[in-house]
């Protein structure tokens, strides 16, 4: 009998207390050993890349915090990789691409897009393999907007304005790239899916800067692409959509894109987050922040959460990544209160 995962039991919609645990970024900079690792990779997608390295810095915060779920260390922008747009990552700066234009677009795709990918595929087969059997595997990949706005702007921005307004400007092209990156990141997760994956996540961290037109089109339309696609083959394996910032967006999202778990940032409150946990599984949404600052402000975020969603199916989480600055220590007294948690 394999032992449970009791995330999956959640994200069925069961309620368990205390409730199952993860970090989103939980193999990250703030772990003194990923920062070795890093060290001895080279280049980030190096890591992501080699196997060997990337299972060693995934099971790292599962050795040191035992976390219910392991989520295989990668990024959203192999995708845009691994079809053979130029990817880089620079201390300190973030991602760097060269923006891709509208006649670009038109050729985009690759023959060897999962040849490219086959070490995410390997790696996660090795984590099933090593991870205890309780302990769930999450694969992921980025929703086709947020990919798309790294494509066109070329870096990181606090707005997304260049994809924006190359939505307005050009919304055939914007339309097809939008297809060709919900095409592939379906066959990305059915792959991740089959190599080992049992839940996957699609992380849309850009979704909050849309009026409510592009929001429908860039944000809801591909990932229900991906959801229909992933599920015509993997029926029964949960998909977690994460809508970053979607705000009054989130009412209506799980039923639009047919996700399964709901992920919510902090600024959602926790009386709409009831709501939607009538409908399924939310994971989240504490404030990544608290955890920097410890002490009260991150024993009351913890507490709130549990109090207003413990009653019900939650994954807890952050309501982002976990940030570098985040001390060791903070993120102990959390696992500690989430898990001496008592209803
Ligand atoms: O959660 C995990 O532990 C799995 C690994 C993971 C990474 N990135 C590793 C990473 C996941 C799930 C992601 C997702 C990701 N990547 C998103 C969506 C979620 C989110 O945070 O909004 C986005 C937008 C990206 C793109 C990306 N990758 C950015 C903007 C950056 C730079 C920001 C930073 O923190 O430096 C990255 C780099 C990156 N991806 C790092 C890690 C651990 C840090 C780079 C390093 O170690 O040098």
């Amino acid at each position: 009998m394999p032992a449970r995962r009791i995330m999956l039991d959640v994200l069925k919609g069961k309620t368990v207390f205390p409730p199952p645990l993860w970090m989103m970024r939980q193999a990250g900079r703030y772990l003194p050993e990923y920062r070795e690792t890093r060290r001895r990779a080279g280049s980030f997608l190096d890591l992501c890349y080699d196997p060997d390295l990337a299972v060693e810095v995934t099971l790292q915060p599962i050795e040191r915090f035992g976390f219910d779920a392991s989520i295989v260390f990668s990024d959203i922008l192999v995708v845009p990789h691994a079809l053979g747009r130029d990817v880089r990552f620079e201390e300190g700066r973030g991602p760097l691409l060269t923006p891709i234009s509208a006649a670009e677009i038109a050729d985009l795709g690759s023959e060897m897009f999962h040849v490219n990918l086959e070490p995410v595929y390997e790696t996660l087969r090795r984590l099933r393999a090593k991870l205890p059997d309780e302990t769930t595997l999450i694969g992921f990949c980025g929703a086709p907007w947020t990919v798309a706005t790294y494509m066109i702007a070329g870096h990181g921005t606090p707005d997304q304005a260049p994809a924006r307004l190359f939505g307005y400007r050009e919304p055939e092209a914007l339309r097809r790239l939008l297809k060709v990156l919900a095409d592939h990141s379906a066959s990305y997760l059915i792959r991740q899916i089959e190599a080992g994956a049992d839940v996957v996540q699609i992380f849309d961290s850009w979704s909050g800067v849309l009026d409510d037109a592009s929001f429908e089109q860039f944000c809801i339309e591909p990932v229900a692409e991906i959801v229909s696609q992933v599920r015509a083959v993997h029926p029964g394996v949960p998909v977690i959509g994460f809508p970053k910032g979607a705000g009054a967006r989130y009412q209506g999202y799980r039923d639009k894109t047919g996700v399964t778990g709901l992920g919510i940032d902090w600024t959602v409150p926790l009386e709409a987050a009831k709501a939607l946990q009538r409908q399924g599984a939310v994971q989240g949404n504490l404030d990544p922040l608290r955890l920097v600052a410890g002490g009260q402000a991150l024993a009351d975020g913890v507490g709130a959460i549990l109090q207003a969603l413990g009653d019900g199916p939650l994954i807890f989480n952050l309501g982002h990544g976990i940030t570098p600055e985040t001390p060791v220590a903070h993120v102990e007294a959390m696992v500690k209160q989430v898990r001496s948690a008592a209803r």
